[in-house]
């Protein structure tokens, strides 16, 4: 069988990087009309990788029979700063698992039922801060209910002084890396220096300091405390046993919270701004979910996020604008042969959820929101893969998921929305996310 080259993108390096960071999409877009389902890039800093895409490589490396990619915590340092050493997103191999093992239980199964009424009611708490006729936007409405969810639900933070502190610092450090120029000093170690309390990176890492302090003493409060009373996922946590019999320590506790609140409250928010979006956009969309939560008897979490339509609502919004483009860097531990493509050992791999999901063979017209075709097909995890795949696979996905069934169906049983942009919202870069322009400008009708 003759081997097939992988092409590499002939544009000079820095524009590639350019590129990228304003126009990600169209970028993508263009690469894979020239250079096809797989290609080298230097688009992600100096190392060049390989962009995957087409369900059947994403199969044959994810399987995990295969053994064929490493997801090293060393392609991750630049989260750092950011997450701190312990993060689990900076761990790798068995370190990395056993920590997975740890926090997964508290985002599935039973645990679930605990938190359904909770996020219904911080909906409900935090959209009667809404009068009607005003207009807001609704990525600020979706991040002040979902950061509330992550500091009640996740970190077991009520109300009082130390939640409204907490959340005020949290919100001003997310807010400090989030336009694609601000983020940069994220992605670009040689801006992270400290240079006074003006400085961005001296502000950045004051906040971050203050954040810590409140985290540890809460920490350290609660391991006095008796726990079986509590549901949140901190205290699941502190209770938690490694294999050994062993606990987090504080400093495992303190960097964790802070990746679950980086990983898990502006994505979250961020797809439910683009599904108020799209299902005001669309009459047809907006009354045939109304219709099905109304036809709910007693409108309980768990019926809720059984509901068929909004699920599909929701897989949709994450297929045609998936609020990641990509995985976590990966690496292959052995060649591999995709579709005739010889990819060495010690290849880098960025899988690509955008191009995949932009695949005219999965979906017709891919650029429609068409929420019916969920309906209508069931796709494979290597089709529709908007959480990841292998062993870094989103640890929040039940959750983020759960959550965002909750939060629509609450806002729409309850309340009218408009929508109130006159064009079409385009995806734009913030931070490490794609998010809607201008966050979705909306008016409170009832
Ligand atoms: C719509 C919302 C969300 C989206 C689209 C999303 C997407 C992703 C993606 C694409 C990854 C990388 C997977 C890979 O490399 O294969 C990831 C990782 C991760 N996500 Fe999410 N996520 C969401 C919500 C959440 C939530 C709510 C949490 C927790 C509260 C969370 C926690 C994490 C963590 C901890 C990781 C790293 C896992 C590891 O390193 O093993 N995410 N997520």
């Amino acid at each position: 069988m003759t081997i097939k080259q992988i092409e590499k993108l002939k544009t000079p390096k820095f524009i590639q990087q350019i590129e990228s960071t304003l126009k990600p999409l169209e970028f993508l877009e263009r690469c894979a009309k020239n250079y096809g389902e797989l290609f080298f890039t230097n688009s992600f800093g100096s190392l060049e990788t390989l962009v995957v895409s087409h369900p059947q490589d994403l199969q044959k490396l994810f399987n995990p029979t295969n053994k064929i990619l490493n997801a090293p915590g060393a392609a991750n340092e630049i989260f750092k700063p950011q997450l701190g050493e312990n993060s689990l997103i900076v761990q790798d191999g068995e370190r990395h698992q056993k920590q997975r093992k740890l926090i997964m239980p508290p985002f599935h199964g039973e645990q679930m039922v605990n938190y359904g009424q909770q996020i219904c009611e911080i909906t409900q708490q935090v959209i009667q801060h809404l009068n009607p006729g005003e207009t807001f936007i609704a990525r600020h409405l979706s991040e002040e209910i979902t950061m509330t969810i992550i500091l009640k639900v996740v970190f077991g933070i009520d109300e009082g002084l130390k939640f409204e502190k907490l959340k005020n610092l949290m919100t001003t450090w997310l807010g400090l890396t989030s336009s694609p120029l601000s983020a940069s000093i994220l992605l670009l170690p040689s801006l992270q220096k400290d240079l006074g309390v003006w400085s961005p990176w001296g502000k950045y890492l004051r906040l971050r300091q203050q954040i810590d302090q409140i985290l540890m003493t809460e920490i350290l409060e609660r391991r006095q405390q008796v726990q079986s009373s509590r549901f949140d996922i901190l205290s699941l946590l502190i209770e938690a046993r490694y294999e050994n019999g062993e606990t987090m320590s504080n400093d495992e506790l303190r960097d964790n919270l802070l990746t679950l609140l980086n990983a898990g409250h502006e994505t979250t928010a961020t797809a439910i701004a683009w599904a108020l979006y799209w299902i005001h956009q669309q009459p047809k969309v907006y009354q045939k979910l109304l219709h099905e939560l109304q036809n709910l008897n007693t409108p309980d979490p768990i019926k809720i996020a059984q509901l068929p339509y909004l699920t599909a609502i929701c897989q949709e919004t994450l297929r045609i604008y998936p609020v990641v483009l990509f995985t976590f860097p990966r690496i292959t531990l052995r060649s591999v042969n995709l579709r005739g493509y010889e990819v060495a050992s010690g290849t880098y791999v960025t899988p690509c959820i955008y191009l995949t999901h932009r695949r005219e063979d999965l979906y017709p017209q891919p650029d429609k929101f068409q929420p019916e075709r969920f309906i209508n097909r069931k796709y494979s995890s290597y089709e529709f893969w908007p959480f990841g795949g292998g062993s870094r696979q989103c640890l929040g996905q039940t959750f983020a998921l759960f959550e965002m069934k909750l939060i629509l169906a609450t806002i729409l049983l309850n309340h009218q929305l408009k929508l109130e942009e006159k064009v079409p919202v385009t995806p734009a870069r913030r931070g490490f996310l794609m998010a809607p322009q201008g966050g979705v400008k909306m008016s409170l009708v009832s």
